[in-house]
């Protein structure tokens, strides 16, 4: 399958990839898999005192579309807040990257690992989830 101009820019050229201390107070983790291929995805923030965004990493061992998907998202998470990063969805990260349709699935990992990192990071500060809307 062709991949799409943006989808191999990101793939090339990731940005972020790394990862920072998980046992910093500062940085929330996510990891997630997707049961269909068995890709994994781990995802980071670094969190200010204002509560912000600051920085992210990411480390994804699975398919071109998942490296992109995770790489795109460190990009889009910075200077937001978590509830607005928690805004994110994969529809965006599909729609930007052009995935097809049998490719979705590697968009879906790329906003579950931001709310996972952003759960993270909210467990590690004694706030709960909040309202789980699913
Ligand atoms: Fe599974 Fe892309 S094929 S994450």
């Amino acid at each position: 399958m062709a991949y799409s101009r943006k989808v191999l820019d990101h793939y090339e050229h990731p940005r972020n990839v790394g990862s920072f201390d998980k046992n910093a107070a500062e940085v929330g983790t996510g990891m997630v898999g997707a049961p269909a291929c068995g890709d994994v995805m781990r995802l980071q923030i670094k969190v200010n005192e204002e509560g912000i965004i600051e920085d992210a990493r990411f480390k994804t061992y699975g398919c071109g579309s998942a490296i992109a998907s995770s790489s795109l998202v460190t990009e889009w998470v910075k200077g937001k807040t978590l509830d607005e990063a928690l805004t994110i969805q994969n529809r965006q990260i599909a729609e930007e990257l052009e995935l097809p349709p049998v490719k979705i699935h590697c968009s879906v990992l790329a906003e579950d690992a931001i709310k996972a990192a952003v759960q993270d990071y909210r467990r590690k500060h004694g706030k709960g989830s909040g309202s789980e809307a699913d």
